[in-house]
Parts: C-alpha cells; sequence; structure tokens
C-alpha cells in the first residue's frame, strides 16, 4: 500500500545553499535558500522572494555566491535563514561568519563554509526566479581528497528535509554513477 500525501513542497535532496551578497554599501549578507539548483551546464537557479534583502543586493551588484552549507556550521546556516539582513544589518557577525571579496564576481565568500560557487546574475526571469553563471569554484584544501578534488565525505554537506524540516547530512557513497548500471545492460 502507499500512501498519499497530497500536493506538497516535498522533494529529496533539497540543498541546503547559503547565498552571500555584498548591499549597495559594501555590507556582506547571507541567507538559506532551499529551492535552488543546477539549471543549465554552468548555470544556477534561485527561487528567492523579492522582498529578501538577498534579492535586492543580487539585482544592485548582479553577482552572488553559494557556499554549501555543512554539518559543521547548522546552527549558523539555520539562523541566516530565519533573520534578514534588512532587520539586522550585522546579521552574519552574529552567526560568526566571515567573509572575503571573491576574485571572480562582486560577491563575499564565506571563509567558514569550505566550498563555493562564484556566480555571475544573468537574468531574472519572468516568473522571478535568479539565473546566473557559475564563473568559478572555490574549495578550502580542508576538504580535497587525495586525487585534488572536492571530498563529499570530508565536506560534509547538509540536505534540508521538508516532511520534517530537519537538516541531513550528506556524504556516503553508495555507488558510481554513468558505470554501476552497466552491470543490468
Ligand atoms: C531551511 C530554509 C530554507 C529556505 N529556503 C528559502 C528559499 O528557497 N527561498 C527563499 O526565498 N527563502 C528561503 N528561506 C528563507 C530565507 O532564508 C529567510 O527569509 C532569510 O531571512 C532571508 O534573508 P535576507 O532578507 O537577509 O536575504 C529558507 C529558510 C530556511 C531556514
Amino acid at each position: 500500500m502507499r500512501k498519499d500525501f497530497g500536493a506538497r513542497t516535498w522533494f529529496y535532496p533539497l540543498p541546503v545553499l547559503i547565498i552571500a551578497s555584498y548591499d549597495e554599501k559594501g555590507n556582506a549578507n547571507a541567507m538559506n535558500a532551499a529551492w535552488g539548483g543546477i539549471y543549465d551546464s554552468n548555470r544556477v537557479v534561485l527561487s528567492l522572494s523579492a522582498d529578501h534583502k538577498t534579492t535586492e543586493n543580487i539585482r544592485a551588484r548582479k553577482a552572488f555566491t553559494i557556499s554549501f552549507g555543512d554539518a559543521a556550521h547548522v546552527a549558523a546556516c539555520d539562523y541566516v535563514g530565519l533573520v534578514s539582513g534588512n532587520d539586522v544589518p550585522d546579521k552574519l557577525k552574529k552567526a560568526g561568519f566571515t567573509t572575503h571579496k571573491s576574485r571572480f564576481v562582486d560577491a563575499p565568500v564565506i571563509c567558514e563554509l569550505p566550498m563555493a560557487l562564484e556566480c555571475r546574475l544573468i537574468k531574472i526571469n519572468e516568473d522571478g526566479n535568479i539565473i546566473g553563471e557559475i564563473v568559478n569554484i572555490s574549495a578550502d584544501e580542508s576538504v580535497l581528497g587525495e586525487d585534488g578534488l572536492i571530498d563529499a565525505a570530508k565536506l560534509r554537506p547538509i540536505s534540508f528535509d521538508p516532511v520534517h524540516n530537519y537538516y541531513l547530512v550528506l556524504g556516503e557513497k553508495v555507488g558510481n554513477a554513468f558505470q554501476d548500471g552497466n552491470a543490468l545492460k
């Protein structure tokens, strides 16, 4: 037997994207977004409410970074999703996050979160969704594996579980993509 739950915004896995941006005066801000993902090759889409400080910032500076929330910073990642930079200008400081300017786009990179996509705004589409181009991906050495690439087991990115409002940790390898299915050919 299957149980029906009706129309809900339930999806696995939902990311915990920490979107960082500068306002017109150069103040850094960040928010938590679960509704976002890859839109096309080298492009991302974010579904952000128009009244967020982040949305205003991205419109003004035409750039943003996306860091992946990780297990080491759960409370800070949640906090930036609970309060607005419109009300708390030093929100990042309260979260315990520091930033440096991206070398590639006009947006801050959160130093404490080890992996970031550095993006330039391409457009805001007719539904108000933000489309960005990934200009660079940077990662702290601490999350690199022996092959020099990002090791998810070291990064420990978290996922938002919309069914129970939990954060779950990712990282366990259970297979090889584009390979394991060959066994069934
Ligand atoms: C788990 C989680 C996921 C969220 N996902 C989104 C989202 O996808 N889109 C959105 O507009 N707001 C989302 N929010 C709410 C914003 O992060 C929140 O309103 C934040 O205060 C906006 O900050 P800002 O005004 O400083 O930009 C989410 C919050 C949490 C805790």
